[in-house]
């Protein structure tokens, strides 16, 4: 049997892009075409380094695009006919000298041209700057992609007065979205707002300041991206005023690019020009320093959808939730409305038929109808409890707003003085219809289905462990378990999960008919699949085999990891709980395993592997100690980690080994792991705590060290085979270089690689009770705190690693 759930290993072949490039000097001349199909050409700039073409974004579905054509995410900055993007395959953008850039569809019909065009043109140019001009005969600049921008500006680019960029509709959907950076006629660059579908803007959530009434030769005049990155509006006077970039980072070698993302928030990134192919971008400066609370918009829902709740992660950008009692009217789309799951009347007995649920450090700043002071918490709560029209009041500072919905720019901030109480009715789940029912829980009795099931694996003989290693049978008890302190930050304890019910009709044909096997463990297939077939939403769909847990069991593990939000975890979207059918449907990794990232054919950089090392640290330390109930993963190893399209390491998996449990029976008791990274208590009569993960943690940080599997039977030099013991034997006698093989950015970075390696050998501790914790372990790496010299980690016996 193979080890269980080798998740989405083969995801890095299944996105094609391929692009045939001409080359001509980044000269295209009349006539030229290109046909829409998978193996399109495109048109390169004389540096090859931006592609003009049809850019494939879904299934059967191509973006007539500009795009970074060296590096592997083939990072989009522009494209044509925004609003009514995307065009199926098949159709044609052609160079004419009377219209310019001509987009037809299969049918011939026109779809798009680079208007406005006034002239002949004589030929077309993909310059090295990512811009593709149009020009005469005189070489004049007929047409400019740079002058029609969309949600990106690259070095050299400027926005003239009345210019705007619009952010897409979501990171993967090219329509148009509700955000808008513009500079105005008064000298202001802004960020704000638009209602769709007319483009009625909102006041704006940021201001550049350049505004100058009194003398408006001083105003703002143009935004610019200059060629070093740095980003000013440049005012009539020829002054700067700076915004941010540049300086930092080199824009010789990086590409430099500033994107309004689809969340609101305007970001300068970049990314080594050179590269092995694994780096990422990175971001350099962004504003506004907090969307969620930067809207002081009274229209408009904020970055977040009505109803909805924002938190700043921390790169900045929003994570939207919904409250209890409410979810999202898009339920594939986290940034969508939020919608009461019941109907407020005005009943008779009102106020026995609702609740409220109290959210600290939260506001929803707008839609009051009235407000009360002085007014205690107490006389806040229930005077919107027993008032029928109020869904919401919120308290603070001895006054009290009441709230109708729909509510906008909601946010939660450490620093909110304001209570929320959130009104939902009490009887919403009682009525259970179809076979989708909506979300069981009831408020106030959020985690009560999580019962605490702490226990010791007894395990007696090794000769019965061996057996058990061999098999592979490696699955068994891990635990969830509800936490019993109040440490519990805010945002995972007030919203709901958000999981989407799907019926098994609606995977089957997401997944077109359980085609596309892209993963199998010993438990598990895992699947790829598309919401919404054609809208480049790719799914992973887990089919769960040999689950005999019960309904309920499988509702309340669900729930528990839908409860989750962290960069560093692979986003649980849904399930289907139908009949004997039990299905998770994951956010889509595209860039494979750890495993395959780490022990392929080009190594990962230093830096790339720092990254991800801190990546999983965070992660894990979140599941341990941030998320509203503990979760001990279990069986962390690199087959268990994804890499996302940003390179950011993600944790998969966490929160399935309850679900996985084989039997129920007390006379099985298995081992929950997989060989070369489980930790010794798992054989002993030693309690399983959060201790087992810091202790695989330490033999995956060894592997992302040395980018070499933790056994490995085939080495030449016995002495290398069990990676644990020869780092060990490396540290003591002072030649860690070895572990890294002449990787020369390693060798260079002793300090930190040296850190790396002591932290490891504290993680590997035999001695559970010697392993640091990962809130410890994360501030070692980062060098917040010092490391002390670790003892040797198995004292008492001889490895554990057969
Ligand atoms: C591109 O075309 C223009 C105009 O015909 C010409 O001046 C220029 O030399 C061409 N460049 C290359 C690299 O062929
Ligand atoms: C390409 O862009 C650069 C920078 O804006 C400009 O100086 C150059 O003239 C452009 N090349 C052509 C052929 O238009
Ligand atoms: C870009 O702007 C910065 C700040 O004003 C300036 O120091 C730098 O020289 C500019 N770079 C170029 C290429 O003009």
């Amino acid at each position: 049997m193979a080890c269980p759930l080798p998740h989405l290993l083969f995801f890095l072949f299944l996105l094609p892009f391929s692009g045939v490039a001409q080359t001509n000097g980044g000269n295209v001349s009349i006539g030229a075409s290109l046909t829409a199909a998978a193996e399109a050409h495109s048109w390169l700039s004389q540096s090859g380094d931006f592609a003009f073409g049809f850019k494939e974004v879904g299934t059967n579905l191509f973006l007539l695009s500009i795009w970074y054509d060296k590096i592997p995410q083939k990072t989009i900055v522009w494209y044509a006919n925004e609003g009514n993007s995307t065009v199926p395959r098949g159709s044609k953008v052609e160079l004419t000298a009377d219209r310019g850039l001509v987009l037809t569809n299969p049918q011939g019909d026109q779809i798009w041209k680079s208007d406005p065009l006034v002239g002949s043109v004589a030929y077309g140019y993909m310059n090295n700057t990512g811009n593709f001009v149009l020009k005469d005969r005189n070489l004049q600049e007929l047409w400019e992609s740079f002058r029609v921008p969309t949600d990106t500006m690259l070095p050299t680019q400027e926005l003239e007065k009345r210019y705007v960029l619009t952010s897409r509709k979501t990171e993967t959907s090219f329509s148009k979205g509700r955000f808008q950076l513009s500079m105005l006629d008064n000298g202001n660059l802004v960020l704000r707002t638009i209602n769709l579908p007319t483009d009625h803007p909102n006041e704006p959530y940021f201001t550049s300041g350049t505004r100058d009434d009194n003398d408006s030769s001083n105003a703002g005049s143009r935004f610019v991206f200059n060629q070093s990155g740095y980003i000013y509006v440049l005012r009539g006077n020829g002054q700067r005023s700076m915004l941010g970039g540049g300086g930092a980072v080199s824009a010789t070698d990086n590409y430099l690019r500033a994107t309004l993302n689809f969340d609101g928030v305007f970001t300068e990134y970049y990314h080594p020009k050179t590269s092995s192919g694994n780096e990422s971008w990175s971001v350099l400066w962004y504003e506004p320093e907090n969307i969620c609370t930067a809207s002081v918009v009274t229209a408009g829902s904020g970055t977040c959808g009505y109803n909805s709740l924002c938190q700043l992660k921390t790169d900045g950008r929003p994570s939207c939730s919904c409250p209890r009692g409410y979810s999202l009217l898009d339920p594939s789309d986290q940034f969508s409305d939020c919608k009461p799951n019941f109907a407020q009347g005005c009943e008779d007995d009102h106020e026995q038929l609702y609740d409220l649920v109290e959210l600290s450090n939260t506001d929803w700043p707008f839609s009051d109808y009235v407000l009360l002071e002085p007014f205690d918490r107490e006389e806040c709560r229930n005077s919107c409890l027993r008032d029928c029209l109020c869904s919401v009041s919120i308290y603070r500072d001895n006054s009290c707003w009441k709230k109708r919905i729909p509510l906008s720019n909601g946010r939660v901030v450490r620093t909110e003085r304001s209570t929320a109480f959130v009104k939902v009715r009490k009887d919403i789940n009682s009525s259970p219809p179809g076979p989708c029912p909506p979300d069981e829980k009831k408020p106030g009795k959020k985690h009560d289905e999580t019962k605490a099931v702490v226990g010791s694996v007894l395990l007696g003989s090794s000769v019965f462990f061996n057996f058990v290693l061999v098999a592979a049978i490696l699955l068994g008890f891990c635990f969830i378990y509800k936490r019993k302190d109040t440490r519990i930050p805010q945002f995972e304890s007030v919203t709901d999960t958000n999981l989407r019910c799907f019926t098994y009709q609606e995977l089957a044909q997401a997944t077109n008919g359980f085609n596309e096997e892209v993963g199998k463990g010993a438990f598990s297939v895992v699947y790829k699949g598309e919401m919404n077939r054609g809208s480049g939403n790719f799914v992973a769909v887990k089919k769960l085999e040999r689950l005999v847990q019960g309904e309920k069991e499988f509702k309340a593990e669900v729930n528990v990891i839908g409860q989750t939000h962290h960069k560093n975890l692979v986003r649980l979207i849904g399930f289907c709980n139908e009949g004997p059918n039990r299905l998770l449907v994951y956010e889509y990794m595209s860039n494979g395993t750890l495993a395959s990232f780490l022990f392929g054919d080009t190594r990962p950089s230093w830096n790339q592997r720092i990254r991800i090392a801190y990546g999983i640290g965070r992660g894990l330390l979140y599941l341990h100690e941030e998320c509203s109930t503990q979760i001990i993963h279990c069986d962390i190893k690199p087959q268990n980690i994804l890499i996302d399209d940003y390179y950011n390491a993600r944790i998969s998996d966490f929160g399935l080994a309850k679900l996985l449990m084989i039997g129920q029976s007390q006379t099985h008791t298995d081992i929950r792991g997989t060989r070369g990274y489980v930790a010794p208590e798992w054989f002993r009569r030693m309690p399983i705590t959060v201790k087992v993960d810091v202790y695989s943690f330490g033999v995956l940080l060894l592997e992302i060290i040395c980018c070499r599997r933790s056994v490995d039977m085939d080495t030449s030099e016995v002495e290398k085979a069990i990676l644990t013991d020869w780092a060990y034997d490396c540290y003591q006698e002072g030649t860690i270089d070895a572990l890294v093989e002449g990787d020369v950015e390693a060798i260079n970075d002793r300090a930190k690689l040296e850190r790396f390696v002591m932290v490891a050998i504290w993680c590997i501790q035999e001695d559970p009770s010697l392993r640091p914790t990962m809130r410890k372990v994360t501030q070692m790496l980062e060098g917040v705190v010092e490391v002390n010299v670790p003892p040797c980690p198995s004292p008492f016996s001889t490895t554990i690693l057969i």
